[in-house]
């Protein structure tokens, strides 16, 4: 049975679909919830389905990202992770961090990549003018939002979309990709998905 950390920094949504798919012949269990914001509903959520959860603040490091990521790594070096999902983590992680993790780190990202990485994936997908969008799971590597896809999701654009109404839709696609290509990489299946 593959062991799942999983990070978060806000509500959580997809840790729960995450979760939620961890169950009966799935090959992996979720064993640790961890954020970076100690409000985070996420983590109320994760203890209220019985997942080990943890706060780790980022703030009290200032822009010592290293130092930040040593208390990070505590609970999750406790946790004996065989993969880890970033599920929302808003922290930009450094190659040293990421590398502890290679070929195991997953992440999802709002935009059909390699468009849009970073922030305001859905209004700059509008303004662009894109008549697609959409989500990708991809494997973590240094280069932010860069590294190899592991299945992606779309949806059309619709007149009059705004990146909250295309947010909302993008986000139960989210919740179907993710835990999708989870249970392809627990079962060491690293083709691409496109749902
Ligand atoms: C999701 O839309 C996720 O794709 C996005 O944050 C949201 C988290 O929602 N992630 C990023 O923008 C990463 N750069 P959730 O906390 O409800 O899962």
């Amino acid at each position: 049975m593959k062991r799942v950390a999983i990070l978060i920094s806000g509500g959580g949504s997809n840790m729960i679909a995450l979760a939620e798919s961890m169950v009966g012949d799935h090959p992996a269990r979720p064993v640790l919830v961890v954020s970076n914001e100690p409000t985070a509903a996420g983590l109320s959520r994760a203890a209220r389905m019985g997942i080990p959860a943890a706060a780790v603040d980022h703030r009290p490091f200032g822009k010592d990202r290293a130092a930040f990521e040593q208390e990070l790594l505590k609970p999750l070096l406790a946790a004996e992770p065989d993969i880890v999902c970033l599920a929302g983590f808003m922290r930009v992680l450094t190659p040293a961090f990421v590398s502890r993790f290679e070929g195991r780190m997953l992440n999802i990202h709002p935009s059909l990549l390699p468009k849009y990485t970073g922030l305001h994936t859905h209004a700059r997908a509008i303004a662009a003018g894109d008549a697609e969008a959409g989500c990708t799971v991809h494997e973590v590597t240094a280069a932010l939002d860069e590294g190899p896809i592991l299945g992606q999701a779309r949806l059309p654009i619709l007149p009059g979309d705004t990146a909250e109404t295309l947010a909302a839709r993008v986000l139960p696609l989210e919740h179907r990709l993710y835990p999708a290509v989870l249970r392809r990489v627990a079962s060491g299946d690293r083709g691409r998905l496109d749902l």
